[in-house]
């Protein structure tokens, strides 16, 4: 039994009111609220057992040691992924994508060499590349959307080349909500040898990710977007790739040993991870995901599927109404963005705001996307598991008013 009410309660948050009115938030695709048991998790890890990991012989550091550890070990069961050697901790999706586009291009691509994305990537997926394109020559391709948001993944075949050395792609697309088929785009990029990398920010929150099934080569996904904490992240990597790509940075914990000649680097996953670790968020994230795992994704997807499916039709009462992407909602994934005849999406955003409702608004780190689509931005409205029908009603109703006053 999915009792709405009962989960509410977990997130305090929802219950305060922003300028007198009741907080409707629907802004979960930029960053999710955080249920008591993470928050209690993190306060007690720095009351009970704050000490810096890896290093000390001493209690509290074996003890925060541990928490980490089990943390790593809690995300390897959740996205299925053979060994904790392949979890390496991050600050997030961006941090991880960086990571692969920096040691990926320095050790396996040459000047000229290209790396495949889509047209409805977010800019971490992007610019990483772009960066990278910048310094070493190689090039980024794009494969286009149609006007419904959906992937011609037709053309991938046709635009992989003997040059093509990486594939990377969102597995959902937080403007359009639309879900890739992964599984495709790695078998027909497998089968030119060809590794992918997975952009999950908007996936792994909301439904059941097994990298073993999809077969990818890396994964990145944020913590902050599935009830964890802010700064921490998960890339996950095949280990076969994760053994020949060179470390990202330099520092304390990545290293074996260090001598004014050479230093050795130490063995997966801390290789990749150079520093002090965000180990109290590492903490966050395994109570995170014990709480989504206490819900189970079979009844959180169902529940987010309804309220995608009943977002869209109220909105399609409005008049003027323009929804982006896929117009059948089970082709979408908690994400609804839209416009409404001339309003301007900053216009909408703002005034939803004094009603108590939080939507994004602008261009979403997408502007390729929206270049595409011919626009400037959006209103976006997307979801959570402890959303609400009632919220999309005062959505609705918020929408309408805003309209009467143009
Ligand atoms: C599809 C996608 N990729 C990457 C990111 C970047 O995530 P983060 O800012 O947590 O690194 C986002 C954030 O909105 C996203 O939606």
């Amino acid at each position: 039994m999915y009792d709405i009410t009962k989960i509410r309660e977990d997130f305090p948050i929802l219950s305060r009111e922003v300028y007198n009115r009741p907080l409707t938030y629907l802004d979960n695709a930029a960053t999710t609220q955080k249920p008591l048991c993470v928050l209690d998790a993190m306060r007690d890890e720095y009351l009970n057992a704050n000490a810096n990991v890896h290093r000390g012989v001493h209690y509290l550091s074996q003890r925060a040691t541990d928490l980490h550890e089990e943390a790593r070990e809690k995300v390897r069961q959740f996205i299925n992924a053979r060994k904790t050697e392949e979890i390496v901790f991050t600050r997030g999706t961006t941090e991880a994508i960086n990571l692969v586009a920096s040691s990926f291009c320095e050790s396996q691509m040459q000047p000229g060499d290209e790396v495949i994305v889509t047209e409805m990537e977010h800019h971490s997926n992007i610019v990483s590349w772009q960066l990278q394109a910048m310094k070493r020559g190689i090039r980024v391709r794009h494969v286009p959307i149609d006007d419904d948001g959906m992937l011609r993944l037709d053309l991938l075949e046709e635009m992989i080349t003997e040059r093509t050395k990486i594939v990377s792609v969102a597995h959902v697309s937080n403007v359009l909500g639309t879900v890739n088929p992964v599984e495709e785009i790695v078998r027909t990029a497998h089968g030119h040898g060809i590794p992918v990398l997975v952009d999950g920010a908007q996936s792994a929150p909301h439904f059941k990710v097994d990298v073993q099934a999809l077969d990818c080569d890396f994964f990145a996904f944020s913590g902050h977007k599935m009830y964890g904490p802010t700064g921490i992240g998960v890339l996950y990597g095949k280990e076969e790739w994760l053994e020949k790509l060179p470390p990202y940075q330099g520092g304390g914990e990545m290293i074996d040993k260090v001598t004014w000649e050479k230093t050795t680097f130490e063995r997966l996953p801390f290789k990749f991870e150079a520093g002090t670790p965000d180990y109290v968020a590492t903490h966050g994230l395994a109570r995170a995901i014990d709480y989504i795992e206490s819900l189970g994704f079979d009844a959180i997807q169902q529940h987010e599927q309804q309220l995608t499916r009943y977002c869209m039709e109220q909105l399609m009462t409005i008049d003027g109404m323009k929804i982006y992407g896929p117009k059948d909602a089970s082709q979408k994934d908690a994400v609804v963005s839209f416009n409404v005849g001339d309003i301007h999406h900053l216009d909408m955003g703002t005034l939803l705001d004094r009603l108590g409702i939080a939507v994004r608004t602008g261009h979403h780190c997408a502007q390729p996307l929206m270049d595409r689509l011919g626009i400037s931005g959006t209103v976006r409205a997307s979801f959570a598991l402890y959303n609400t029908c009632e919220e999309i009603d005062t959505l609705v109703a918020g929408i309408k008013r805003v309209e009467k006053m143009f």
